[in-house]
């Protein structure tokens, strides 16, 4: 048996956020039954010699394999990944990705800070053409929290101003800096002081604050009057929660308003997740700063980028990023390689094609099964809400997920009761049609049972 380390602090309620628990008896029963030694000795291995944390450390199986939209596990059982950390847009080991790896590692495996290189300039110009509006000054980082980071730092230095709004229930990284401006418990608590002058505000869409929160951002920036930075997702990625356009454009108003940056971050949800190469192309808004990551490696290389408006390249005397991977040309022919798949291979209308295909399946799926109390969806992010009588249902969204891993469907399970779907773009229909069908049998067989006591 795995040294599964020790138990969640309290209930484990609070801490229901970002993703599922790693410590749970629903994950304990699940492993008893479906791992094989070898899978169990290496599981050990792992919890032997990493530090322990919530989400990872011990984990729940090993890999040995990805390819396409499958992971493949320690027993050679292909699984549909339809949560892949919201990083393989292009799916695993994409050909034309790991082709361009391949050359780039044989051309210029890596570029020292004080030089530049071909494939980094040439994505900067990439995304610069491909941004919204004024957006094309760019800086890249290997990962979505450092640049969080930057744009954090750089609103400091072109407003003057430290103070950040930010929202409760968000994730920007894990990093000491994101971990103030985000609002998860999980991250947030028992870890000392964070940065000052980071305010929050209830996230759009709160329960029993209605949809039109952004009267709540106005009056914190008002009363407060000098906050450097809104930084948001424009959809909450992992809950799949969209405000409506009307929220973004009151925000922006309220930024112009009253001198605030607003910061943009689609880390996990841009280059094309929603339909759109940027998620905020759907709300007309256009940010200040739009940080991107994940993805934009191909699902393979870590990569990240701030891209802002050209005249808030202001701190040219300032260290805003420093990072020894900065300008990785490796990296950066991932990223191109990615771009390229999204724009040859139609990838942008085939999530919004197959996005709404899956909506359609699942608001039918909605219907049939009353464990599912909202289905939400924007391109191919999709959120199933689960409640039973009212209340949140926690646990069978738990059971619900490790009913699909036993069928071959990986997911997140996000705020505890929202099953996260989000499968690589280029997924086929009707790989898509078996994930969902994979989805309402484990839904409907946790409804029919209570579930043994977690
Ligand atoms: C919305 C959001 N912001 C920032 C990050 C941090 O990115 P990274 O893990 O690359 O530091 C994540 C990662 O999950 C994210 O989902």
């Amino acid at each position: 048996m795995a040294d599964r380390g020790r138990e969640p602090v309290g209930d484990g309620a609070g801490l229901r956020t970002e993703g599922d628990l790693n410590l749970s008896p629903h994950r304990d029963r699940w492993q008893d039954e479906h791992l094989d030694a070898a899978s169990r000795a290496l599981l050990e291995r792992d919890a032997r010699h990493f530090l322990h944390q919530s989400l990872s450390t011990p984990c729940l199986d090993v890999v040995r394999g990805c390819e396409g939209v499958e992971l493949i596990d320690g027993r050679g059982r292909r699984v549909m990944d339809f949560h892949g950390n919201s990083l393989h847009q292009v799916g695993y080991g994409h050909p034309r990705v790991i082709e361009a790896i391949e050359r780039q590692l044989r051309e210029l495996p890596f570029c020292p800070r004080r030089f530049t290189n071909e494939p980094a300039v040439a994505l900067a110009e990439r995304l610069g053409e491909l941004a919204p509006g004024s957006l094309n000054k760019v800086l890249f980082a290997p990962g979505g929290a450092e640049t969080v980071g930057m744009a954090l730092k750089l609103a400091r230095y072109a407003t003057g101003r430290f103070k950040t709004l930010s929202m409760w229930d968000s994730f920007h990284g894990a990093s000491l800096d994101t971990i103030s401006i985000g609002g998860e418990a999980l991250f947030r608590r028992d870890v000392g002081p964070l940065l000052p002058g980071v305010l929050h505000v209830p996230p759009y869409a709160s329960e029993g604050l209605g949809r039109d929160s952004a009267e709540y951002v106005e009056y914190v920036l008002e009363k407060e009057g000098d906050v450097g930075a809104v930084i948001a997702e424009p959809m909450r990625c992992t809950t799949v929660v969209s405000p409506p356009a009307e929220y973004w454009q009151a925000v922006r108003e309220s930024c112009d308003r009253h001198g605030a940056l607003l910061v943009f971050d689609e880390i996990p949800i841009a280059l094309g997740r929603t339909g759109r190469m940027f998620c905020c192309e759907h709300y007309g808004v256009e940010p200040d700063m739009l940080v991107i990551g994940k993805g934009l490696g191909g699902g393979v290389f870590p990569m990240a980028a701030l891209i802002v408006r050209e005249d808030l390249d202001v701190a040219g005397e300032r260290a805003l990023g420093h990072y020894t991977h900065e300008k990785s040309p490796v990296g950066a022919a991932a990223a191109l390689a990615t771009l390229d798949c999204i724009e040859e291979e139609g990838l942008l209308e085939r999530a919004t094609e197959l996005g709404r295909r899956g909506l359609e399946r699942l608001q039918a799926m909605a219907e049939r099964q009353p464990l599912i109390a909202e289905v939400r969806g924007l391109g191919l992010q999709l959120g199933v809400e689960l409640r039973r009588d009212g209340r949140r249902a926690d646990d069978e969204a738990e059971r619900a997920l490790y009913a699909c891993l036993t069928r071959g469907l990986s997911f997140k399970v996000s705020d505890g009761n929202v099953l996260t779907l989000s499968p690589p773009l280029v997924i086929e229909p009707e790989q898509l049609d078996t994930a969902l069908d994979i989805v309402e049998e484990a839904i409907a067989e946790v409804a029919a049972s209570p579930g043994p006591a977690a």
